[in-house]
């Protein structure tokens, strides 16, 4: 985290899709580059599941910047917490905001819609995330087609599968059984396994042991369950895992293809061969349905190549800008 200060925009009152309204909302965000005077050069790019605001300042640094491929001397860059996570924005890592309600990436992409406004931006330029992240962006082009120019989302699929609900509930669980800490730092592990390959965990630890005993993949696992404990919150984890299996972008708009159809034109998906979580195939068939661009990132890494191939990522992103702009929209109310 580079501990770079946030801004932040309050809501009054948010009601979310579950029926729950939350009160005194608070949206934490970093804005890198400058609105322009026409105020349409912005670029909104979302957090994935334990990412912080700070896309430039942290996990998208080699994406993000003068030069790079969301190049804030052109674009203005607007990553924020998602609603739950425990990075400024309001969520349950806060005592008295508990039992926090379900949210669902729909509720994430709405809120950060009213930081938007505030902004005085009609449209964006550009939005885009990876994972959830990916689903919130998938969420905001459903959600305000006539808003988006441009879409372009890693590794996410149009509704979350069995079989990652699946990974999520034995996380949950292992959070329930093991309590916040241990718990949470077993359920990075098992995401571990979820987020990278076969191949590449063999290439990199093998069978090599460990001077104290077992194998050296045995005490990765357990450094990076350790990180995530340092810097994150069990109860985030959880509501956040629970959006992520909420996620179904054609729920209430007569299904994927027709939740897509104005602005599947201007969507590019981005698919990972070899992703354990959410696999290529599954980006490729909304992207068929949504009449959307399908490209790939090819990397040993798998899920997480959305974070460890920032060139890749940026020859993506920089097209996707590159492309001609789509045909005006209409202007009008910002809502
Ligand atoms: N034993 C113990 N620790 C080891 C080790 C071993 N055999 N081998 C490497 N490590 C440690 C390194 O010392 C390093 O520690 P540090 O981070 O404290 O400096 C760390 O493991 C490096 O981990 P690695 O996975 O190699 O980092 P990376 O740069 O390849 O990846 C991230 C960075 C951010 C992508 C990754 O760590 C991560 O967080 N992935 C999950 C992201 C995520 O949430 N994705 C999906 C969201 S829905």
């Amino acid at each position: 985290m580079s501990g770079r200060a946030l801004r932040h925009h309050h809501v009054p009152r948010f009601a979310l899709e579950c029926g729950a309204v939350l009160d005194g909302v608070r949206v934490a965000y970093h804005l890198d580059g400058a609105l322009n005077a026409e105020r349409d050069n912005l670029v909104v790019v979302f957090p994935a599941l334990t990412g912080s605001a700070d896309a430039a300042g942290d996990w998208w640094r080699a994406v993000i910047g003068p030069g790079r491929a969301l190049d804030t001397r052109r674009h203005a860059v607007l990553c924020a917490s998602l609603l739950g996570l425990p990075y400024g924005s309001t969520g349950p890592a806060e005592p008295e905001r508990r039992p926090f309600p379900a949210v669902t990436p729909r509720d994430m992409a709405r809120l950060v819609a009213a930081l938007v406004d505030s902004l005085g931006v009609r449209s964006v330029a550009l939005a885009t995330g990876g994972s959830l992240g990916g689903m919130v962006a998938l969420e905001w082009a459903a959600s305000f087609p006539d808003r988006t120019r441009r879409g372009v989302v890693f590794a996410a699929p149009a509704a979350h599968t069995a079989a990652a609900i699946g990974w999520n509930h034995i996380q949950r669980e292992a959070i329930r059984l093991a309590g916040p800490e241990a718990g949470l730092a077993l359920a990075r592990m098992i995401a571990m396994q979820t987020y990278r390959t076969p191949a590449e965990f063999e290439a990199r630890f093998g069978r090599e042991p460990r001077e104290a005993g077992g194998y050296q993949i045995e005490s990765y696992l357990a450094h990076q369950g350790r990180k995530l404990v340092d810097r994150f919150d069990a109860h985030s984890y959880l509501t956040l895992t629970g959006a992520m299996d909420k996620h179904d972008v054609g729920r209430q708009r007569g299904g994927v293809a027709a939740a897509l159809a104005p602005v599947g034109a201007r969507l590019v998906g981005v698919g990972i061969p070899g992703d354990r979580l959410y696999a290529a195939e599954e980006v490729r068939a909304w992207t068929r349905a949504a009449g959307a661009q399908y490209v790939e990132i090819d990397s040993v890494y798998g899920h997480d190549a959305f974070l460890l191939e920032p060139e890749q990522v940026g020859g993506i992103l920089g097209a996707a800008l590159e492309t001609a702009e789509p045909t005006p929209l209409h202007t009008g109310a910002t809502r």
